[in-house]
């Protein structure tokens, strides 16, 4: 088994009465792609911040490729970054600035010039090599970041948002390049996005962030497998008969009524079963609501039952005022 690339231990930071991240644990293995999923606020720029040692924890501790965060000089020339938003030399070709970049690691000239010259070809770069970066598109310039975030051969790489404002087109050479870095160098990534299928396609694990917590982490298929033992439906009923429908809902067991949203005709209810309901069948457990609303003459207008998606467990777990 590969080793434990990194690792964080409760680690904490506030700003003022503001906490952005808390108590996050994980641990990362090496050639993982491990997704740091969650809405804007959510913490992730924050964490990545913490374990690249550019903001100190207010508690908690870390360690990056064995190197614990009590030295954190040690970590940076172990790790490769690309941040939330990075200006780029426009004047500059892509191959001076990963040149530049790779002899600030204190590389040789002519090894810079080869290690700049490979990067461009790994992140698609090889044929604008000696063009300016001004002239580079968004999706472009994202890829030379990344190339500049390798120079350093690094055992775990942090993409914040990689593939944020690009097209399509741009999103999948991003995320092709992601999964390089994984299979080919070996190196651990750590990847944050707010996109979900993103998630599905290239990580190997995911945590979900809200608000500063991890609501829920694991690999994709256990995160996926855990949200299916916790099931949620959506009910639609009459306006005027809302609070019939709420009433008769109120008295089943084992459910929980959600609060309204902007759409107070849509009941969102979750049922927690346990493995003894579950073997009745997938979707037994849902009988006992739609017939406690249908016995107090609530006519049903739409009934929808979520299924065990990753897209699902993110929505339910970051949802505004989800517990
Ligand atoms: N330097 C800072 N000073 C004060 N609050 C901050 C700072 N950086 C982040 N925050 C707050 O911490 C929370 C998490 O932010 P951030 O880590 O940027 O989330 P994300 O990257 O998931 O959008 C937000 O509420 C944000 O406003
Ligand atoms: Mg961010």
């Amino acid at each position: 088994m590969a080793g434990v690339q990194l690792e964080a231990a409760r680690l904490t930071k506030r700003f003022g009465d503001r906490t952005a991240v808390e108590e996050l644990s994980f641990s990362a293995r090496q050639g993982e792609v491990v997704g740091l999923l969650g809405p804007n606020g959510a913490g992730k720029t924050t964490t990545i911040r913490l374990l690249t040692t550019v903001l100190a924890p207010t508690s908690g501790s870390f360690s990056v490729a064995g190197v614990p965060c009590t030295r954190p000089s040690e970590i940076r020339r172990r790790v490769g970054v690309l941040p939330e938003s990075s200006g780029y030399p426009g004047h500059q070709t892509g191959t001076a600035y990963l040149r530049y970049h790779a002899r600030l690691y204190g590389l040789s000239r002519s090894d810079a010039e080869r290690v700049a010259g490979r990067l461009l070809a790994e992140v698609g770069l090889a044929e604008r090599a000696s063009s300016r970066i001004s002239t580079y598109s968004r999706g472009m310039r994202q890829r030379l970041g990344i190339a500049r975030a390798l120079v350093n051969d690094p055992a775990v790489v942090f993409l914040d948002e990689p593939t944020l404002g690009l097209d399509p087109a741009g999103q999948r050479q991003v995320l092709a390049i992601v999964r390089d870095i994984a299979a080919c160098r070996g190196a651990t990534v750590i990847l944050s996005t707010h996109a979900l299928h993103e998630v599905e396609e290239v990580c190997t694990s995911v945590l979900i962030l809200h608000r500063g917590t991890v609501r829920t982490s694991g690999t994709v298929g256990d995160v996926t497998r855990a949200v299916a033992a916790q099931r949620y439906a959506q009910l639609r009923v009459p306006l005027e008969l809302v609070g019939r429908a709420r009433e008769a809902l109120a008295g089943v067991a084992g459910l929980t009524l959600e609060p309204a949203d902007e759409r107070p005709d849509i009941l969102r209810i979750s049922l927690n079963e346990g493995p003894a309901t579950r073997q009745g069948g997938p979707n037994t457990g849902m009988n006992g609501p739609l017939r406690a609303v249908l016995s107090a003459d609530v006519p049903v207008l739409s009934f929808e039952v979520e299924g065990a998606r990753l897209s699902d467990a993110f929505l339910a777990m970051t949802r505004e005022g989800a517990q």
